[in-house]
């Protein structure tokens, strides 16, 4: 559904970045450089994504995220498993879809044109939790399924190998 600035459709813009996301990290040993590659490239992919990056789970703190790699206007630092969306999805392991971030309990307001969003809980190769990845709309409603399949592909290619 839906048309990107490239116009194609959004499963087929997602198809082509996950390919250079793939062929760019290809070898990379740093996690750094992995979530910086992720997050430019999926930025720059599509004109709605106003905010796209990775919190990271802090191992010396007890349940708790650091922000990572990101492209996008200046994000909190730090999130506590279960507060906002970011860590709905640390605190549940599953994909947080939120139409309205406003109506969402706790929501953190890192910026206020943020208006919608997705957060894909990321896994290491042993399976457990390293971080989340969180893309913010400054439009409504602008995540779907699609995405969520997509994002969650993306993050397991390249995280989880
Ligand atoms: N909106 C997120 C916080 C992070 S930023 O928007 C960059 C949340 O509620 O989890």
């Amino acid at each position: 559904m839906g048309d990107t600035a490239f116009g194609q459709t959004k499963q087929a813009a997602y198809d082509g970045l996950a390919k250079e996301i793939a062929a760019v990290i290809e070898g990379e040993t740093s996690l750094v450089a992995r979530m910086a590659t992720v997050s430019n490239i999926l930025h720059h992919g599509f004109d709605h994504f106003f905010w796209t990056g990775f919190y990271q789970v802090d191992p010396l703190k007890d349940e708790e995220l650091v922000v990572g790699p990101y492209q996008g206007t200046m994000g909190c630092l730090r999130i506590p498993f279960g507060r906002g969306v970011c860590g709905a999805a640390a605190r549940t392991g599953e994909v947080q879809i939120v139409d309205d971030v406003h109506a969402f309990p706790g929501h953190i307001a890192c910026d206020p044109n943020s208006r919608s969003e997705i957060v894909i809980p990321v896994r290491g190769p042993g399976g457990a939790l390293i971080a989340v990845l969180d893309v913010d709309s400054d439009q409504p409603g602008m995540f779907d399924d699609c995405d969520g399949r997509n994002l969650s592909a993306i993050v397991v290619s390249a995280f989880a190998g």
